[in-house]
């Protein structure tokens, strides 16, 4: 993206998002007079390699800087560490005219996020991703919140960042297992929206493969979808089901198997069980869904099902009981690059014993 997207919600909210390598050299730019603290969230692992960079660039025009680490993990994204900040913050004395920069992977933005949506009733703040799943999923949209014991994301709100900076420069350190998590939401965004990007990725899964290699280019493309989709349905009444694409399975696969298979490798699976069901229900050509799995095992995302019973998997479905035998209403593809659209509501109606002989195909 070489000029910053600007994204409305409902006319008054503006959120700017910049793509680019070295953006976020344009935290001073984007800083507003009136902020009078940076709060730099973050958890621990990412401000360690990447926290003295934007704690200097934010001095350079903020009046005072203060940095906030939490543990990293999906365990911490709790109420529990949302409250030690909060109170941190308070220590420090954070006033209205303050501002959050969160730092980091989805889980630094979600709790950055959702502490900057309660603190003093809600102070601005501004994203900096550094994960690939970050910079092409969680920082656009406003979703932030932690989890609970009885599920993720169980507790939050939707409030907008004041702006986006993807900076594929943070990409050069992140771990490599990180790298299918990004690729998997990239891949779902292509299907939902872009048969072009999903073609450019068949062509280029070599580039795709390595962190650092990759140019701006399908990233850019990835936020813009995901913006687009954002600000046609903030809060989720219809089209924004579409990004769920892969995760109504996939969702059901985490926490069966415990969070032992990766969020990129169950939406992976989560999409090509999903992709079977729209072969039969919607129409999805066969060829498609066969390119679908050919990319993911061209980029090395390992699609093969855990050893788990049906049985094991159905806890964590979101069944309707009132048809017969059970239903899941589920985003689908009509066809590679376009989703089952606005009539059905975004959504499909797959009855679960459809589900199951998917299931059962694949193992
Ligand atoms: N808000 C949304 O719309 C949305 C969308 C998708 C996912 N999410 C949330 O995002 C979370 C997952 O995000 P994630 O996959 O980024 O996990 P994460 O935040 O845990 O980051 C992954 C790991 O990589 C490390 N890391 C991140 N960037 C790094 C870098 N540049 N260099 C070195 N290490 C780096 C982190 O410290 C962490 O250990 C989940 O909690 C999920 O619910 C939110
Ligand atoms: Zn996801």
């Amino acid at each position: 993206l070489t000029d910053p997207l600007i994204l409305e919600f409902e006319g008054r909210r503006r959120c700017e998002v910049r793509v680019a390598r070295g953006c976020v050299d344009a935290l001073g730019a984007l800083w507003r007079p009136q902020w009078r603290t940076a709060a730099l969230v973050g958890d621990a692992n990412v401000l360690g390699i990447h926290g003295e960079r934007v704690r200097r660039l934010l001095e350079a025009t903020a009046p005072r800087v203060v940095v906030c680490g939490f543990p990293p993990g999906e365990d911490h994204k709790t109420r529990e560490t949302k409250a030690t900040l909060e109170d941190r913050l308070m220590a420090e004395g954070l006033d209205r005219q303050s501002c959050v920069v969160a730092l980091g992977g989805g889980i630094s933005l979600d709790l950055a996020g959702f502490v900057a949506a309660t603190f003093l009733r809600g102070v601005p703040y501004i994203n900096v991703p550094t994960s690939l799943l970050a910079q092409v999923e969680a920082a656009v949209g406003g979703k932030v919140g932690v989890n609970t014991a009885s599920g993720k994301n169980l507790v939050g709100a939707f409030h907008q960042p004041a702006a986006v900076l993807v900076d594929s420069d943070f990409l050069a350190t992140l771990p490599a297992k990180q790298w299918p998590n990004g690729l998997a939401e990239m891949i779902k965004h292509s299907m939902i929206a872009d048969a072009g990007l999903f073609a450019w990725m068949e062509q280029n899964t070599r580039a795709l493969a390595r962190p650092g290699e990759m140019d701006d280019h399908p990233l850019a493309r990835c936020v813009e979808i995901k913006s687009a989709v954002v600000q046609q349905d903030e809060q989720e009444r219809g089209q924004r089901s579409i990004l769920n694409f892969g995760h109504t399975v996939g969702h059901a696969l985490e926490a069966a198997t415990a969070h032992h298979l990766a969020h990129g490798r169950a939406v992976a699976l989560g999409m090509v069980l999903e992709g079977e069901l729209a072969c039969g229900v919607c129409g999805l050509p066969r060829p498609h869904q066969q390119r679908l799995i050919q990319l993911l095992a061209s980029l090395g995302i390992d699609t093969r099902p855990p050893a788990l019973p049906f049985t094991e998997l159905v806890p964590f479905l979101e069944i309707d009981k009132k048809r017969q035998g059970g239903a899941l209403r589920m985003a689908l593809p009509l066809r590679i690059g376009e989703m089952a659209g606005g009539q059905q509501g975004y959504t499909v109606e797959v009855e679960l014993e459809r589900l199951r002989q998917v299931w059962e195909e694949a193992g």
